[in-house]
C-alpha cells in the first residue's frame, strides 16, 4: 500500500476513505497541521512517523474527514486518479485491519472504469454488428423465432433492471455519496428516465410486433450492467464540489437532458398514435421533430444521454451516451431506409437522426 501511495500523482481535492469508509483528505492535501504520513508521495524530506496522543489523533482525523469544496476540481475525478487511502493509522499486513475492504474499494474503482470503457467499446462493436445485420426488434424481428415476448412484456422485462439495480444500490449498500446533492440529483436523472421507460412506456404501446427473446435477453443483462455502473460510480465513487449544480457543464447537461427526454416522450406519443387500437400497420409520422428527421424519438433519446454525460463529466456517463448514439443512429438507418423504399411519398428532405445534418 506504501508503494502505492508513493508512485500515485494525485489530481488533488478527491477525497479518499479511510476506515470504516469515511472520506478523508487526498494525499496530496495533508490535513493542516496533520503529520506527514509515511510514504505518501509527497516532495519534502520524509520524516519518521511521530505517535499522536489519542485525543489529537482523532481531532485531525475528524478535520481529514471534512469534505474539501475548494479542492480546485469541481467535477467529478476519473477513477483511476482516486488516490489510495492514507487516513487512519498507518497501514500494512500486521496492523491493516482495513486492508480488505480498501483492496475492494479500490478493485471496485477499476471494475467501474474498466466497465465504462468496456461499454465504450460494446457500443462500436454493436455498432458493426447492427449495421451489417440490423436490429431484431419491431417491424423488423423474425416473424418465424418461436420465443418471442409480446412487446409490453418485453419492454417492461428488459427495463427494468436499469430501475431496480440502482434503487437496491441506493437503499441496500452504504451509498454514502448520496449525501452529497449533485450526486443525488444526476442519479434521479437516471432514475426518471427508466421510470418512465419501464413502468409507463410498455403499457401505452399500442400493436408493438412481439419481440424475440434473445433481443429481450441482451437488452436485461445490457440494463442490468448499465444500472450497476452508473449507479454504483454515483452513489459511491463521484466526488463532485458542492457547487457543481451551478457549473456551466452540469447546467447545460441538465437542459439537455430535460429537452432530450421531452423531445423523446413527445415524439413516441406521435408515433403511438399514428395507430387506431388493434392496428398494427405503420404510417408517415408527421409533426414535431419528425418533420426533421425519420427518428425524432431516438434523436431525443440520444440528446438526453449525452446531456446526462455531461452533466455527470465522467467516463461512465460519457459510455452510456456513446452507446446510446452507436445502437440508436443504426437503428435510425435502418428506419429511415425503409420509410424511403415503403412510402413513395416520404418527404424527401428528412435527415435520418440529427435535423440538418445526418
Ligand atoms: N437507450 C437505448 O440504447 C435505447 C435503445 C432502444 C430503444 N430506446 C428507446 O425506446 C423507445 C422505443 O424504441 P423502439 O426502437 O421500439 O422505437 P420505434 O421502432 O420507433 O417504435 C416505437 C413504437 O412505435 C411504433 N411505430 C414506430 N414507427 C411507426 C410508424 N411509422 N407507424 C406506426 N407505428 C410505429 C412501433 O411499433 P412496432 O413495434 O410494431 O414497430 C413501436 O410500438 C424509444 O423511445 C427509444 O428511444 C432506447
Amino acid at each position: 500500500m506504501r508503494r502505492a501511495a508513493r508512485a500515485w500523482r494525485p489530481g488533488g481535492g478527491v477525497p479518499s476513505r479511510g476506515r470504516g469508509g469515511k472520506a478523508c483528505r487526498p494525499a496530496s492535501r495533508p490535513a493542516p497541521g496533520a503529520p506527514r504520513a509515511r510514504g505518501t508521495g509527497g516532495t519534502g524530506p520524509r520524516v519518521a512517523p511521530r505517535r499522536l496522543k489519542p485525543a489529537r489523533e482523532e481531532r485531525l482525523a475528524s478535520r481529514a474527514r471534512r469534505p474539501t469544496p475548494a479542492s480546485g476540481n469541481r467535477a467529478s475525478q476519473p477513477l483511476t486518479a482516486l488516490p489510495p487511502p492514507i487516513c487512519g493509522p498507518p497501514r500494512s499486513p500486521s496492523n491493516g485491519a482495513s486492508l480488505p475492504s480498501s483492496v475492494m474499494e479500490l478493485a471496485e474503482r477499476f471494475l467501474l472504469d474498466a466497465l465504462a470503457y468496456f461499454e465504450c467499446a460494446f457500443g462500436f462493436v454493436a455498432f458493426v454488428l447492427l449495421t451489417l445485420v440490423g436490429s431484431p426488434y419491431g417491424r423488423y424481428a423474425s416473424q418465424r423465432s418461436a420465443w418471442r415476448l409480446a412487446a409490453p412484456t418485453a419492454w417492461l422485462v428488459q427495463e427494468l433492471p436499469s430501475l431496480v439495480v440502482p434503487l437496491f444500490v441506493c437503499f441496500c449498500t452504504a451509498a454514502e455519496r448520496l449525501r452529497h446533492w449533485p450526486n443525488r440529483v444526476l442519479l434521479a436523472m437516471f432514475l426518471v428516465h427508466y421510470i418512465q421507460r419501464s413502468l409507463i412506456f410498455p403499457f401505452l404501446i399500442r400493436g408493438g410486433k412481439p419481440t424475440p427473446l434473445y433481443s429481450c435477453v441482451i437488452a436485461f443483462i445490457f440494463c442490468t450492467y448499465n444500472g450497476y455502473l452508473q449507479s454504483r460510480y454515483l452513489s459511491e465513487y463521484a466526488v463532485y464540489a458542492v457547487d457543481w449544480v451551478t457549473d456551466p457543464r452540469f447546467l447545460t447537461g441538465f437542459v439537455l437532458w430535460l429537452v432530450g427526454m421531452l423531445i423523446n416522450i413527445h415524439s413516441d406519443h406521435i408515433l403511438r398514435n399514428l395507430r387506431q387500437p388493434g392496428e398494427t400497420g405503420y404510417k408517415i409520422p408527421r409533426g414535431g421533430l419528425f418533420e426533421y428527421v425519420s427518428a425524432a424519438n431516438y434523436f431525443g433519446e440520444v440528446v438526453e444521454w449525452c446531456g446526462y454525460g455531461l452533466a455527470t463529466w465522467s467516463v461512465q456517463g460519457g459510455a452510456f451516451a456513446l452507446f446510446t448514439f452507436c445502437v440508436l443512429f443504426t437503428r435510425a438507418q435502418q428506419h429511415h431506409q425503409w420509410y424511403l423504399e415503403k412510402f413513395e411519398d416520404y418527404p424527401k428532405s428528412r435527415k435520418t437522426l440529427i435535423p440538418f445534418l445526418i
